[in-house]
């Protein structure tokens, strides 16, 4: 893929391609999705962590399956952005998330109870991917490219990892969210070094968050 751009962002990016062993993407892949879908994005969330499933809404052996196999990959990409982050680790959040062909999600930083967000790109063959900027008007574009099977990663951090994306006015976008996660958030805010009262406030007010579920995208 092009990662010519990749140096202008102020924050880490880390993408995989072929993330996921073929048979876990196949198996993904064929879960049985609502394709007419009447909102502007379907969530179907998942929760667990070692002690077990927390909430599922899609075949439990499945669920416990990714988590098994991709979980010390995570918590190693983690580690290598902030040693810190990876100490607040509580469970982890598997989202499959389809996005209506003509619906947008505005560029946003994501929600403090992520510690790493990272998605996995699944079907259509083509679609658009994940557009990454420094600073919410947009500057320095960069697009991680839609690639079936494509992982991208990054550690949040409070008004510096702006992204976005949207449908390509084709298909509708199916992907897997990933992300390692946490309830400390006041701790979060210590390790990056921000205000706990601001962001807390921010993090509450965020009509997304109540729009979807209690989840950022
Ligand atoms: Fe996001």
């Amino acid at each position: 893929m092009e990662t010519d751009n990749l140096n202008l962002l102020n924050y880490k990016l880390k993408v995989i391609d072929n993330f996921l062993n073929q048979d876990d993407f196949d198996s993904l892949c064929k879960l049985e999705i609502n394709q007419t879908v009447k909102e502007d994005f379907h969530v179907y969330h998942n929760e667990i962590n070692d002690k077990g499933i927390i909430k599922s809404v899609i075949d439990k052996n499945l669920l416990q399956r990714i988590h098994n196999n991709y979980h010390s990959t995570a918590m190693n990409i983690l580690k290598n952005i902030s040693k810190e982050k990876a100490e607040l680790y509580e469970y982890s959040d598997f989202s499959i998330i389809v996005t209506s062909k003509n619906s947008k999600f505005p560029i946003h930083d994501d929600t403090p109870n992520k510690l790493l967000s990272g998605v996995i790109y699944l079907y259509p063959e083509k679609n658009t991917g994940t557009i990454f900027y420094n600073n919410k008007k947009g500057a320095d574009q960069t697009n991680i490219s839609w690639r079936p099977n494509r992982a991208v990663f990054f550690s949040r951090s409070e008004r510096k990892t702006w992204h976005s994306y949207e449908g390509d006015g084709l298909n509708n976008r199916v992907v897997l969210n990933y992300n390692l996660m946490t309830n400390k958030i006041k701790e979060v805010y210590k390790v990056e070094n921000k205000s706990y009262f601001y962001g807390n406030f921010r993090f509450k007010l965020n009509p997304y968050i109540f729009r979807y579920l209690k989840t950022t995208i």
